[in-house]
């Protein structure tokens, strides 16, 4: 957990209420938390989701593990300590987003359960939603699936610590959504996640 390093530094609340800000976005925002093995489709999911909710007129953004990874956190690998910050700072990030009243999905795998939970108290804490959705896949299916060849170096021993093979991935026990995507089209997923949305309190 990170500790507050700065002193002297004191909060400087705003005005705009989130009554207010609601009424300039149109809508409540929150954070979609995607976790899943590398494969499940993840980000395939957020970038339809995503789509869907832009045409509808929708404030939605859309922040994803690899991506992330190129810029913010450049300089994080795949220890557990960094999976933890990375997890961490975008938790950050998602507030902010949510905060400012967008529909913020966020596509990471997020293996470990504690800093998924963390990042879901952070939202709890500034009273903004958090909803947990589980893309869950077989690993034979991820492993067949395989779009960046990743599952297949990592069993020849070219990646170590690859989530799913030599490194954790603990499955969440009570998401607010299961997606199964090895029995489900993409469309029906994406139906799935924008109900899910919906009745977690977003949008309204
Ligand atoms: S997380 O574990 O810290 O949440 P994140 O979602 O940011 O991971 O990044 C995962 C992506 O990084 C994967 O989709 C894959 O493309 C790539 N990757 C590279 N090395 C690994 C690894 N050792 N384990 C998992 N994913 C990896």
């Amino acid at each position: 957990m990170a500790q507050q390093v700065a002193t002297n530094v004191h909060w400087h609340d705003g005005t705009v209420t989130r009554e207010e800000r609601k009424g300039c976005m149109k809508q409540t925002g929150g954070t979609i938390w995607l976790t899943g093995l590398s494969a499940s489709g993840k980000s395939t999911i957020a970038v339809a989701v995503e789509q869907v909710l832009c045409q509808q007129g929708r404030p939605v953004y859309r922040l994803d593990g690899d991506n992330i990874r190129f810029g913010l956190n450049k300089n994080l690998g795949f220890s557990a300590e960094d999976r933890a910050e990375n997890i961490r700072r975008i938790g950050e990030v998602c507030k902010l987003f949510a905060d400012a009243g967008v529909v913020t999905l966020a596509s990471f795998i997020s293996p470990y359960a504690a800093d998924r939970d963390a990042v879901r108290a952070l939202h709890q804490e500034a009273g903004l939603p958090f909803v947990e959705c589980y893309v869950e896949v077989p690993l034979e299916i991820a492993e067949e699936r395989d779009p960046k060849g990743l599952y297949k170096k990592a069993r020849a021993g070219e990646i170590k610590g690859f989530t799913g093979i030599d490194d954790p991935y603990e499955a969440p026990e009570n998401p607010e959504m299961l997606i199964p995507t090895g029995d489900k089209t993409l469309e029906e997923s994406v139906t799935m996640v924008l109900e899910g949305i919906q009745a977690n309190g977003l949008l309204d």
